[in-house]
């Protein structure tokens, strides 16, 4: 996601703003700016596309940029692509501000600052807002606090902003909603940063602004604010991590931080589909789809099987999983009223975008559900649901997985409504259902005890067998993969029905088996799969939903997850099983961010 700097004191502002910023490089990025001024002048802004030491070389490392006060960001695209234009600072009459974060209603903002005489030079959100501020900063001829504060009541979102105005020298003010703000002092100097490491170099001791509070930041001192307007009194932290810790936000591996931001990656991917018709697919063209092809790899492609269950079950059209590997060299018929939806978290996976190439040639159009703004597969597809985990730094996908589920499900809703197959209630009801999944995943976060506990126990195993039916079998492919993947133990995903046509026989004493239990129509069935591997010695691990009964004395370890409608529980079940197979990796001492033989991104065949 974006990060932000800010700084005022007695140096020189610019080469502290480029230095923080170095410092969440790590967060993902695709375009830098700084802003900076003295006491009486007017701000100067230095911004660049790409990566940061393009803004450095332009800057000189800052020394062209005098003043004492300034504001810094790095830009991770979600509205307009990787452009100076879109970079951010953006500026207005009296405010300039920089921004992390969704303006969910930046359009319709936009159309009212533009009705007011606004004009807008890029196409982000973040401009809408900074000129919302100047809005009410003008019209109420009111202070910043107050234009900050009745734009939080106006903007609907998540943000963390950064903002100067020209009449305010050598201040920075800043505001909260749900993106990350920390702020921290020393005698003469104050700081404001979207994460600690940015900071940490010159304060251990720092606040954390909490959700619709403002901040007045100047030399040494910070004031805060709440919504009212009100002075309050944030407590102040001491950071005990050291600098390699902070970029994992005190996390010992980036997966584990990953695995942690699921409810933010969920619940931002969610709002900014909020507005749907943002992605192009109207109604129209919805109710022209009458099957789709689903082609993606590995975790994608997961999310992809797990879309089918649903996407079939709302909507009454086959859907067609295929590996994005295979699909380009198949013969698949590429009828009229086909939909193509390529899922990718990098957006340049080399099969997933050759199979893209593939279907546009056949004249099907596309529809990319993509984690990288402005990547290949982003750029070429037809539609595009942008997922909004932020850059994903482990090799082992989590966050990124849930956010295609996510986008997936509200795909199979707005089809579902557009096609009448679900009834506008029906449709408002998964919608809620969707929209309760990151407070339900953050409850299953809670849980992780009893995974760091099972993990110890299977370490040593060297193969462990993931059943389930239906959206089950589908969590066990991504359950097994992150297994697989990063503790390097064998491991396969069975439809549990399928274990007597030929798995059962290598279930042996002791081998593991874990168990998922989600979709009430087919618990039964997949219990009783259990019991004929726990009655040829299995040790069972059983995931089980609330609700759902597991008979006495099947399983000496079972893992419970919140009740949720049985479409949308893979997105609560798969997090007991990236846990596992990341306490797995920790126990038998892998590197687990970086496993052997695998890239972030497989840009070749
Ligand atoms: C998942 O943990 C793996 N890193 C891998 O399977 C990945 O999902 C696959 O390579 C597809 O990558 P993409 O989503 O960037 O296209």
């Amino acid at each position: 996601m974006c990060g932000i700097v800010g700084y005022t004191g007695q140096e020189q502002a610019a080469p502290i703003l480029l230095e923080g910023l170095s410092k969440l490089e790590y967060r993902g990025y695709d375009s830098a700016g700084i802003a900076v001024r003295n006491a009486g002048e007017l701000p100067q802004l230095a911004k660049t596309a790409g990566k940061l030491h393009f803004l450095v070389e332009k800057t000189d490392g800052g020394k062209l940029l005098p003043g004492t006060c300034g504001i810094g960001h790095t830009r991770w695209a979600t509205h307009g692509n990787p452009t100076v234009d879109n970079a951010h600072p953006h500026t207005s009459d009296n405010v300039i501000g920089v921004h992390n974060g969704i303006i969910e209603n930046y359009a319709e903002l936009r159309e009212k600052l533009t009705d007011k005489g606004y004009r807008f030079y890029s196409q982000t959100d973040t401009e809408v807002i900074v000129k919302l501020v100047d809005y009410y900063y003008k019209k109420y001829g009111i202070g910043p606090i107050d234009a900050i504060n009745r734009t939080m009541v106006r903007a609907r979102g998540s943000y963390a902003l950064a903002l100067m105005f020209v009449d305010y020298p050598g201040e920075i003010y800043a505001a909260r909603k749900e993106s990350p703000l920390v702020l921290g002092t020393t005698r003469d100097a104050s700081f404001l940063a979207s994460d600690v490491p940015a900071i940490l170099k010159y304060t251990r001791k720092v606040y954390y602004i909490e959700n619709l509070q403002a901040a007045r930041i100047t030399p040494g001192r910070i004031q805060f604010f709440n919504l009212n307007g009100d002075e309050i009194t944030l407590p102040a932290r001491e950071i005990d991590w050291d600098a390699s810790a902070a970029e994992k936000g005190g996390y010992e591996h980036f997966m584990l931080k990953e695995i942690h931001e699921q409810p933010r990656a969920v619940r931002d991917t969610v709002s900014s589909l909020a507005d749907f018709s943002s992605t192009g697919l109207d109604n129209a063209f919805l109710r022209s789809v009458e099957r789709i092809y689903m082609v993606a790899c590995g975790s994608a492609l997961h999310a992809g099987i797990a879309g089918q269950y649903v996407v079939e079950r709302l909507c009454g059209i086959p859907v067609r999983v295929e590996f994005a590997s295979e699909f380009r060299y198949r013969h698949l018929p590429m009828e009229k009223g086909t939909l193509v939806v390529v899922v990718s978290q990098s957006g340049e996976t080399a099969d997933s975008l050759a199979a893209l190439r593939k279907a546009k040639e056949a004249g099907l159009p596309v529809l990319g559900i993509v984690n990288v703004m402005g990547s290949s597969i982003a750029r070429e597809a037809d539609y595009l649901i942008h997922t909004m985990a932020g850059p994903e730094i482990s090799v082992a996908t989590t966050k990124a997985y849930s956010a295609q589920l996510a986008a997936l499900y509200i795909l199979a809703v707005r089809t579902a409504m557009a096609k009448g197959t679900v009834s506008e209630e029906e449709g408002k009801y998964c919608l809620d259902e969707i929209a309760a999944l990151p407070d339900k995943i953050g409850a299953v976060l809670e849980n992780k005890k009893q995974l760091q506990w099972f993990a110890t126990k299977i370490a040593s195993d060297t193969d462990i067998f993931y059943i389930g039916r239906g959206l089950d079998y589908a969590v066990c492919l991504e359950g097994s993969l992150k297994m697989k993947e990063i503790s390097y133990i064998h491991s396969e995903a069975y439809a549990a029905g399928e274990l007597k046509h030929g798995t059962i026989s290598l279930i042996e004493d002791n081998t593991v088996v874990i168990g998922v239990l989600t979709q009430e129509e087919v618990a039964e069935k997949t219990v009783s799969n259990m019991i004929e591997c726990r009655s040829r010695g299995a040790r069972l691990m059983v995931l089980a939903k609330e609700g759902i009964r597991v008979p006495d004395g099947l399983s000496d370890f079972v893992v419970r997850i919140p009740s949720v409608p049985d479409l949308f529980s893979a997105s609560l079940a798969v997090v007991p099983l990236q846990l596992l197979g990341y306490y797995t990796s920790v126990n038998r001492g892998l590197d687990v961010d970086k496993p052997r033989n695998l890239a972030k991104s497989v840009t070749v065949e």
